[in-house]
């Protein structure tokens, strides 16, 4: 118990719900407040006459423990108390909870239309023609309007310092908006139960200003580069058409599931959209860094790396990854 109370005092939290850093963050930490508030003025008086009771009525040498059989009042109070917090309680939480329900409006809202899947995040741009995954760039200052649709099982959407939790239900849109006050890297991930990789599910929203964010907008809305050299051409190649050699060919190529802008046959949409991969900092639903030993793990065989992953362990020899590494490195 001591240490589970002591783990508040860390101040390492970068998914703490307690530290918003967004407008809307605030909104719904400011009725925690209040509710906590409440609670701890509760707890109190509750547990103090408790304690008074216990020992003013208690057995002693030459006195019974005191019984009481019902008292109408003090039961009606008992009632009418707790019904007259929970009332007044109620009065903040509709509020907020219709205020943070509130399509943001204005012509500097931005609209993303988030995906859950098995176990990656899917944004596409609506506005701005973009898709990428995993990673979600934002201006700051401005209101971030999710739309958020379910692909395959249930999911959830939280990035806990910028917002609320939104569940991510296949056959329903839902809503939630965000906004960070500062430029910076906010965790967050799937918080359903979704299936093998489900704590594997992360996620990462980078905020920038708005400067920032515009040309990362232009160099994304770029096609990707044509390969630099033999070897990355080679993987563009493989990344294509698979390999000639007998387990890669005639199976799915990488381009039966992703897509890459600029690459001809790359239109797949099973797995994440790569077209400028190498501008990512995390792959594979955030969990590892995005550098070339970890790439190379991962090519080798991506169930291990991540159990219950839809990207096939594809038996790829060496020479196979070292191309389609250097291919992929060039997609800045
Ligand atoms: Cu997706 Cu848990």
């Amino acid at each position: 118990m001591a240490a589970f109370a002591l783990s508040a005092c860390s101040t390492d939290t970068p998914q703490s719900v307690l530290q918003p850093q967004g407008e809307f963050a605030r909104k719904a930490d400011a009725l925690w407040d209040i509710t906590f508030a409440i609670a701890i003025a509760v707890f109190v008086v509750v547990q103090g006459l408790l304690l008074y009771a216990i020992f003013r009525y208690r057995h002693k040498p030459g006195r019974e423990a005191a019984q009481f059989h019902g008292n109408t009042r003090l039961e009606i109070a008992m009632t009418i108390i707790p019904a007259l917090i929970l009332l007044g309680l109620a009065v903040p939480t509709v509020a907020t909870v219709f205020d943070l329900a509130a399509e943001p409006t204005g012509a500097d809202v931005i609209h993303i239309s988030v995906e859950g899947r098995q176990f990656w995040w899917r944004y596409d741009y609506t506005d701005l023609d973009i898709v990428t995954a995993n990673e979600l760039h934002i201006p700051t200052g401005q209101p971030i309007d999710l739309s958020i649709e379910g692909y395959d099982v249930n999911h959830s959407f939280w990035v806990p310092r910028l917002g609320g939790t939104q569940d991510v239900v296949p056959g329903r849109t839902s809503r939630l908006t965000l906004e960070a006050d500062d430029p910076g890297t906010y965790l967050g991930q799937c918080k359903e139960f979704c299936g093998l990789s489900h704590s594997n599910m992360n996620l990462r929203v980078i905020a920038h200003d708005p400067g920032d964010f515009e040309q990362w907008v232009s160099d994304q809305q770029e096609p990707a580069a044509a390969p630099s050299d033999s070897l990355a051409a080679e993987g563009a190649e493989l990344f294509v058409n698979g390999a000639a050699d007998a387990q890669f060919a005639g199976g799915p190529s990488c381009a039966s599931c992703h897509a890459i802008e600029g690459l001809d046959g790359a239109v797949g949409i099973i797995g994440p959209n790569l077209t400028h991969f190498a501008a990512r900092n995390t792959f594979a639903g955030a969990i590892f860094q995005n550098n070339e030993s970890n790439l190379r793990a991962w090519l080798a065989n991506p169930p291990e790396r991540k159990p219950g992953s839809q990207m096939p362990n594809l038996q790829l020899t060496t020479g196979q990854i070292d191309a389609l590494v250097a291919y992929l490195q060039t997609l800045e």
